[in-house]
């Protein structure tokens, strides 16, 4: 077969089953925990006017080098555009337009786009579930952000996973701090990376999200922000803490996780997933971002949220091998030398009752069916030959196992299974 010129472009994948399958079973589950705590569903457009990004922050990689912008077709005044490389903005600026009622509990689920260098775990466009809540400086609501996302990782049975927390404080705390870090860092700008000397000019705080080797040293040694957090800042992030200590959810202090994104305060937090190799370990994140509302034309707004890299997550599952099939894998196959018509009546029947039941076309012999009986991952094939039509029967046999068969009334079928599965 030769091999067709187009392929998928760099940093994209086509994704399918069963991979399609797992990733969406990761999305349902986190949406049926997020409908559960109350969370309505945004759905916003997949580009925005590129200023709204830009509010993401002047001094992150994500808006200086990774955005997949272009201009519209109006000739008179064509518009910047870009595709989404996250949704907290996006969000923000629906907010701003939609002014909800507070506090404004949504969720989303979709790709995102960055122009990033692709490897294992990193891609150009690549899939978040996530969660905000508008409109409230309650600790509790960055704790409930917090332990939602925790669930969910629990919920999928995900067991190597590490929260990491900070606090950044208030605007006051920041501007006490960046003095001070200032000029620590500029007292050592001989021993610092370029890229790093140019963010120090830009957003200071963020030198310290610096991965480069040179930079370790002076980073290692620079003052940590929580001895200049207001007494506000300590209060709050003491509530926050507080809570997920009443919540049992463990966690570490990480005293300089600053993250990739300019627009935080307060609150950061990650969650790693210690099965996956450092570069890609981060499986979500998120913190307070109480400015950035007005910073899209809206009013003063505080606002908390995380977003989860889905990929990232299957991954995680994946190393740690958890079986995520089981609530998508067929159940049943029908297997039908008669003609056709009861593999059509009982596909449909099983299929009402709520099983997961396939069978084949073609009307193909009996070992052709049983052969895609066995490739399908049924747990039981239903068969119907001449004999057991006559005798208002099926086989049913176990493919997994040791194939043991039995024969079942065909009036009842659909009941008697229900108790099986
Ligand atoms: P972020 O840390 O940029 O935060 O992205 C969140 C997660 O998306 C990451 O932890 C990672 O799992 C996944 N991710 C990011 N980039 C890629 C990529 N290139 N390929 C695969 N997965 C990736 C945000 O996006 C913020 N909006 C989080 C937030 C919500 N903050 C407040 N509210």
């Amino acid at each position: 077969m030769s091999k067709s010129p187009f392929q998928s472009p760099r940093g994209t994948r086509d994704i399918l089953s069963p991979e399609s399958d797992q990733l969406r079973f990761l999305i349902e589950e986190f949406v049926s925990l997020l409908v559960s705590a109350g969370y309505g569903q945004v759905i916003s457009p997949m580009f925005e006017d590129i200023a709204v990004f830009n509010r993401i922050g002047e001094s992150t990689e994500i808006v200086t080098k990774e955005m997949f912008d272009f201009f519209d077709k109006d000739p008179k005044r064509p518009q910047h555009l870009a595709l989404r490389p996250e949704l907290t903005a996006s969000i923000c600026r629906a907010f701003a337009q939609h002014r909800p009622i507070t506090p404004w509990k949504v969720w989303y689920a979709g790709p995102q786009f960055r122009y990033e260098k692709p490897q294992a775990g990193r891609y150009r466009q690549f899939l978040q579930v996530g969660a905000e809540i508008l409109g409230t400086p309650d600790p509790a609501a960055d704790t409930e952000i917090i332990s939602l996302a925790y669930g969910f990782f629990r919920k999928i049975g995900l067991q190597e996973i590490k929260i990491l927390i900070n606090s950044i404080g208030d605007n006051e705390s920041r501007k006490r701090y960046n003095e001070e870090l200032v000029n620590y860092l500029t007292e050592r700008s001989s021993a610092l990376s370029e890229q790093s000397l140019m963010t120090l000019k830009k957003n200071p705080l963020r030198v310290l999200d610096s991965k480069r080797d040179e930079d370790q040293d002076v980073i290692a040694g620079a003052p940590l922000i929580e001895n200049y957090l207001t007494e506000e800042s300590k209060e709050h992030f003491k509530k926050v803490k507080e809570g997920l200590d009443l919540l049992e959810i463990p966690y570490e202090i990480s005293p300089r996780l600053v993250r990739g994104l300019d627009y935080y305060t307060q609150t950061t937090f990650e969650f790693v997933s210690l099965s996956l190799e450092s570069a890609q370990n981060a499986i979500g994140g998120g913190g307070r971002y109480d400015g950035l509302v007005e910073s899209l034309g809206g009013p003063q707004t505080e606002g908390i949220g995380v977003a989860i890299g889905i990929d990232r997550t299957l991954l995680a599952c994946q190393s740690e091998n958890l079986d995520l099939d089981a609530q998508t894998r067929l159940e049943v196959f029908v297997v039908d030398t008669t003609g056709g018509r009861e593999a059509l009546l009982i596909a449909d029947e099983l299929r009402q009752l709520g099983i997961r039941t396939d069978r084949s076309f073609g009307g193909r012999s009996m070992k052709a069916q049983m052969k895609a009986a066995d490739r399908s991952g049924a747990r039981f094939a239903i068969i119907i030959g001449t004999d057991e039509l006559e005798g208002k029967e099926v086989t049913l046999r176990d493919l997994r196992g040791d194939g043991q068969q039995i024969t079942m009334s065909r009036e009842s079928l659909g009941r008697d299974l229900l108790k099986l599965i």
